[in-house]
């Protein structure tokens, strides 16, 4: 059983085909930069740009960088304004005529993980977060994952991410210790509120997990994304095989 997962993000859209059963991407993943805030029209041909490339017929999983409910989308914090309220999954299924089902992004790799990646066989509570452009936050316990929202946990007037997200580090030009710094209070402030017992750490900088790790000082067992930025996808495409 295969499907096509796709990873909606703040720069690029990314997709593969994915064994479900493995979670292991059958073909390297196409990339498509986005590097202006293009509509969910634009977002609609490029998904379906990315089906094209695999010459993809069959169910799609899409990771959205938003809260979803159902195939409607509700925010769009790092997107188009455009898309709260678009129901995504008809859009993405109008452009590349295939069945679709639309997740969370963070939810998407926390599925990955505990499924088949750093969080396989464990039950207790477990925090993932994905550093990007924001921070995609899941919940899971007891194999259930739940979408979060603790990005946007609110922070000198801003959403935490805007401080501790990895575009913060780029945007700002923080060393890793100044960056690693943020990250660290954030993750207290987590803690302090769910107790998880781990904490998964995916996004494209979870690949220079040596670079920050030593800094930081969580209570939690802490470890890299074992799919590092191909969490997403893998999710996505579980999803998308499961719900589409
Ligand atoms: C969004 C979340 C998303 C995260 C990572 C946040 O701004 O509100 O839904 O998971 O960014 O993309």
């Amino acid at each position: 059983m295969k499907a096509l997962g796709i990873d909606i993000g703040g720069s690029a859209v990314k997709g593969a085909p994915v064994d479900i059963k493995t979670g292991k991407l059958l073909a390297e993943r196409h990339r498509i930069e986005t590097p202006e805030a293009i509509t969910p029209a634009r977002m609609g041909r490029t998904i379906a740009a990315i089906a094209a490339h695999f010459k993809w017929k069959g169910p799609i999983g899409v990771g959205f960088p938003g809260v979803v409910m159902g195939t409607t989308i509700h925010t769009s914090a790092n997107l188009h304004p455009a898309f709260v309220g678009c129901d995504g999954a008809k859009l993405i299924a109008k452009a590349t005529r295939c069945p679709v089902a639309l997740l969370n992004d963070g939810a998407a790799a926390a599925i990955a993980e505990m499924r088949f990646g750093a969080g396989r066989g464990f039950s207790g509570k477990t925090l993932l977060l994905t550093l990007g452009t924001g921070i995609g936050t899941a919940l899971a316990y007891q194999g259930v994952v739940v979408p979060m929202e603790f990005g946007h946990l609110p922070h000198k007037g801003k959403s935490w991410e805007k401080f501790a997200a990895a575009s913060a580090r780029e945007r700002e030009d923080l060393t890793w210790k100044q960056w690693a710094r943020r990250l660290d209070r954030y993750i207290a402030e987590m803690e302090a509120l769910f107790w998880p017992e781990l904490i998964i750490v995916g996004g494209g900088v979870s690949a220079k997990h040596e670079k920050f790790f030593p800094l930081l000082n969580p209570r939690a067992r802490l470890v890299p994304a074992e799919f590092l930025n191909q969490a997403g996808i893998a999710g996505a495409a579980i999803w998308g095989a499961e719900h589409a």
